[in-house]
C-alpha cells in the first residue's frame, strides 16, 4: 500500500510502498479516507518535534485521520463504519507498523496512564504518538488500531472528519481551564486566541459558536488582505496585530482577557499572557516551542498570579471523550467556516501543495481513498 512518510535526514514528505497491516486481536483494519496536516506535522518534518519509531529510518506521517472500517476483525465495529482514531499508544504495545503486537501485549502491561484509560495525561516519554513520535501515523491507505482508540463518526461528516482531532485538543484545554476556575463562578466574557493558524481559527470558531464568548479576539502578525483576517472578522471577532499590540499590552490597548488561548508556539506569549489576563482569568498554553531563552520579571509575574488569582494551564493531546464532544462541535460550526479553513484536499501525487506552509494555506488534508 501507499504511505506518506519522512525519511531520516530529509525534511519533505515522500510516497513509499509498505505492506498492508494485518489487525491483531482487538484491532480493526481501517481504510483511510483523509488525513489533515497541522503545525505539528511541519515541526515533525523540520525535526523540531517528535521522532522515528525505534530502529526505523522513516516515519509514516499523519495524526488527524478519518477512515472507514474495512475489517472489524471481531470488534464491535461494522464494515463501513466511519471512524476517527485517537493518537497515543502505550510504547510497549506498538510494533513497527503502528499496530499492537499480540506477543508484546501479552508480555507487557501498559503503563499506569494507559491502564487508567488516560493516555493523554501520560508524561513525555511514556507514550508514542502515531505520526509524531515513536509510531507510524495514519497517512497510509490502511491502518490498524485497537477498537478502544477508534471513535465513531456520523457518516455525513466523513469528508471533514480530520478536523475532529484538532477540535478535541481545544475541548481538553477548555475542560482544564474551567476546572482550574471551579471554586468560583467563572463565566468568561472576553477571550483571545493567540495565533491565526488552523488550531487558532478552529478555536475561535468554537468561542463564537459553541462557547458563547461575548467578545472574542484573535492575534496574528500579518498584513491585510489575508484570508485568516477575513475569517476572524467574518466570525464577528476582532483581529489584533502582535506587531502593534504586544500580548502583555492587551489590557490597555484592547481589554483585559478572561481567557487567553495560546496557539502560536511563540514562547514569550506564555509569560505575556499573565499580564494580558483579567483578575481571576486563565491562560491555556498549547504551543510546543522547545528551548528558548529570554528575560522576564519573575517576581512581578509571580505576584500577579497570587494577588489576582490568575492561572496558566498547559494542555496536550486529548481523551476519547474530547473526541466525542469535538464531533458535536464540528456539527455546530458553520459550513462557510469549514470551507474557508480547509484550503485544499490533495492526492498523494500533490504532496507539495498538501504540505505548503505559505500564508495562503490554512488547513490541508491528504486524501488516501474515497467512500
Ligand atoms: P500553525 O498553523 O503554525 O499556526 C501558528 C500561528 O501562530 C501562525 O498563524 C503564525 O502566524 C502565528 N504566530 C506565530 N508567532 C506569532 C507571533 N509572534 N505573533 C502573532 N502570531 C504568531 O500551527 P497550528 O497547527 O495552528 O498549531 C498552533 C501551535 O499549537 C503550534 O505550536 C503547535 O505545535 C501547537 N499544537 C499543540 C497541540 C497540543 O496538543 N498542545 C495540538 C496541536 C497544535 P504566521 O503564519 O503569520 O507566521
Ligand atoms: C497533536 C496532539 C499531540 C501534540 C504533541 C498535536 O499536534 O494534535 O495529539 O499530543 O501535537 O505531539
Ligand atoms: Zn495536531
Amino acid at each position: 500500500m501507499k504511505v506518506v512518510a519522512v525519511r531520516e535526514g530529509e525534511q519533505t514528505p515522500t510516497v513509499m510502498e509498505k505492506p498492508c497491516p494485518e489487525p491483531s486481536e482487538g484491532e480493526a483494519l481501517v481504510r483511510t479516507l483523509r488525513v489533515g496536516v497541522d503545525g505539528t506535522d511541519h515541526e515533525v518534518l523540520s525535526g523540531g518535534h517528535g521522532g522515528f519509531p525505534e530502529g526505523e529510518d522513516h516515519l509514516v506521517l499523519g495524526h488527524e485521520a478519518v477512515g472507514v472500517v474495512e475489517d472489524p476483525n471481531g470488534t464491535d465495529f461494522e464494515a463501513g463504519d466511519v471512524v476517527v482514531p485517537t493518537i497515543r499508544r502505550a510504547p510497549e504495545r506498538v510494533r513497527s507498523d503502528g499496530g499492537a503486537s499480540a506477543e508484546s501485549v501479552a508480555a507487557n502491561e501498559p503503563n499506569e496512564y494507559f491502564a487508567r484509560g488516560e493516555p493523554d495525561m501520560a508524561p513525555d516519554g511514556m507514550y508514542h504518538e502515531r505520526g509524531i513520535v515513536g509510531a507510524h501515523g495514519f497517512m497510509a491507505e490502511y491502518f490498524t488500531s485497537p477498537a478502544e482508540y477508534l471513535v465513531s463518526l456520523p457518516p455525513e461528516l466523513a469528508d471533514v472528519g480530520f478536523l475532529v482531532e484538532p477540535l478535541s485538543i481545544t475541548e481538553k484545554a477548555l475542560e482544564l481551564s474551567y476546572a482550574s476556575r471551579s471554586t468560583f463562578e467563572w463565566d468568561p466574557e472576553s477571550a483571545i486566541v493567540l495565533g491565526n493558524g488552523c488550531l487558532g481559527l478552529l478555536t475561535l470558531g468554537m468561542f463564537e459558536h459553541t462557547e458563547g464568548i461575548e467578545r472574542s479576539y484573535c492575534l496574528g502578525r500579518r498584513d491585510r488582505p489575508d484570508p485568516t483576517i477575513d475569517i476572524i472578522e467574518e466570525l464577528g471577532a476582532e483581529y489584533v496585530d502582535s506587531r502593534e499590540t504586544p500580548v502583555d499590552e492587551l489590557p490597555e490597548a484592547v481589554e483585559p482577557m478572561d481567557l487567553v488561548y495560546e496557539a502560536t508556539g511563540y514562547a514569550p506569549h506564555a509569560f505575556q499572557t499573565i499580564d494580558a489576563l483579567a483578575p481571576n482569568g486563565v491562560g491555556a498554553l498549547l504551543g510546543i516551542p522547545g528551548s528558548w531563552e529570554f528575560e522576564i520579571d519573575g517576581g512581578a509575574l509571580h505576584e500577579e498570579f497570587v494577588l489576582h488569582n490568575k492561572a496558566l494551564i498547559g494542555s496536550v493531546n486529548s481523551h476519547v471523550r474530547h473526541f466525542e464532544t469535538a464531533i458535536e462541535d464540528l456539527q455546530a460550526l458553520p459550513d462557510w467556516l469549514i470551507d474557508a479553513v480547509v484550503t485544499g484536499v490533495y492526492g498523494t501525487d500533490d504532496l507539495e501543495q498538501a504540505f505548503d506552509d505559505s500564508n495562503t494555506t490554512i488547513k490541508t488534508a491528504v486524501e488516501l481513498s474515497t467512500r
